[in-house]
């Protein structure tokens, strides 16, 4: 259905269908086509113009009132609200697909009541994307409805720098009691994931190593003298986001068992928390398409591509001469069983190095654990009882570690 919507309800994932400039006068060469990005709005803005149409079959439509009734969907232009901060925005899987892209997920808990932000928020329910708290120029202050709010926040990815800003003064406001660990915890880990994020974004950079190097020796000096708590350092993880929340949940419980099971020596734990943090990188040159479906929904071609992270991982990170050969097993081995049936090269038990076997046992715990759009969620103790089934893949003392380790959490 094309509709005539004012320039202000525009938002991402609709499709333009025409607006009431000619073409010559904007800097679009096309007045049909996907809003992907809040440049294309801007610009648009920008550009003088005030009226549009969309097209309603091929992207989202603007729906106000309660998100679960369906009723209230608005499909006349002249009734439409035309304050965005009012709007939320439904969409389905595929535009959500690719909305999201221009979203982070954040954690609540790093707000305090009174505090101000300089950046819009937004919260997900289901497929529905509805801002809760806009930002027009003038800060907002975190209240009660705000820290409250159900559902995953999120914020803009161009608002990101913004979020990490926040984070910094919070951080560097911290109390260090006793009571204060948890709130310390959750910082360091939301921090983490945004500098995660801007590893995978651009693993290539000449910064990928001191960045990495950083939120590591944080969270290790952080857990070695407890002022840090492994708890609050680990995330649930959300499909959409999981990448970043896999990489520090895999590195923190990865440290975690390693000091239990009596490795002490500085150097090593370093370097296993590096490649356990790292692991993943290849994925980062693999296509989202594939990294968003099951295992057994690819192709035997489409599934040798996946199995190539591995060694993606492993070739990304050779680009750059200062990482100790100890990073490298955790890398290298993050998919191999001791029953020689993993990959990439079917490594037994006596061929596989420890930080292998660590970063394999919490990388598929962690996995399992992972909300998935396809699957229903696997509890922890779920989890757990579904690797003890498989005994003969992982490693007796380190899975008694992990189990633990997530009974002190
Ligand atoms: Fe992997």
């Amino acid at each position: 259905m094309r509709e005539k919507i004012p320039i202000e309800s525009l938002t991402l994932g609709m499709y333009v269908d025409g607006f009431d400039k000619s073409w010559f006068t904007t800097p679009f060469l096309k007045h049909k086509f996907l809003v992907k990005t809040t440049e294309q709005i801007e610009r648009l803005k920008n550009s003088g113009v005030k009226t549009l149409f969309i097209e309603t079959s091929k992207g989202i439509k603007i729906i106000s009132g309660d998100q679960d009734d369906e009723i209230n969907i608005v499909e006349q232009p002249q009734i439409i609200d035309d304050t965005p901060k009012d709007a939320k925005v439904k969409t389905d899987f595929k535009h959500y697909n690719e909305l999201k892209e221009t979203l982070f997920e954040i954690d609540r808990n790093v707000f305090t009541k009174g505090s101000k932000i300089d950046f819009e928020l937004t919260r997900k329910m289901g497929l529905e994307i509805e801002t809760i708290a806009p930002y027009e120029d003038t800060e907002i202050e975190i209240d009660e409805n705000i820290m409250s709010a159900k559902n995953e926040l999120l914020i803009r990815r161009k608002d990101i720098e913004k979020y990490r800003k926040y984070l910094e003064k919070i951080f560097n406001q911290r109390k260090n009691d006793e009571e204060s660990i948890n709130f310390n915890s959750t910082i360091v880990r939301e921090n983490s994931k945004i500098a995660i994020k801007e590893i995978f974004d651009d693993p290539r950079n000449s910064h990928t190593i001191d960045k990495s190097s950083k939120i590591v020796l944080q969270i290790l000096n952080g857990i070695l003298d407890n002022s840090l708590a492994v708890s609050s350092l680990l995330s649930v993880n959300k499909f959409d986001y999981y990448l970043y929340t896999h990489s520090v949940n895999v590195c923190v419980l990865s440290i975690g068992i390693a000091l239990n099971l009596g490795i002490k020596d500085t150097a090593a734990l370093f370097q296993l928390a590096m490649g356990a943090l790292l692991h993943d990188i290849g994925k980062s040159t693999i296509s989202s398409d594939i990294l968003n479906r099951p295992t057994s929904r690819l192709s035997e071609l489409e599934l040798s591509i996946f199995k190539q992270h591995v060694s993606e991982s492993e070739n990304l990170l050779r680009l750059f001469a200062d990482v100790p050969e100890g990073v490298f097993p955790a890398i290298t081995e993050h998919h191999e069983k001791l029953s020689g049936k993993g990959y990439p090269r079917g490594l037994k038990e006596n061929e596989l190095h420890i930080s292998g076997k660590i970063v394999a046992l919490v990388n598929y715990y962690d996995d399992l654990t992972t909300e998935r759009p396809y699957k229903k969620i696997v509890k922890p103790y779920e989890a757990l009882s579904m690797i003890q089934e498989q005994s003969d893949h992982y490693d007796k003392r380190i899975f008694s570690e992990l189990i633990k380790l997530l009974g002190r959490t």
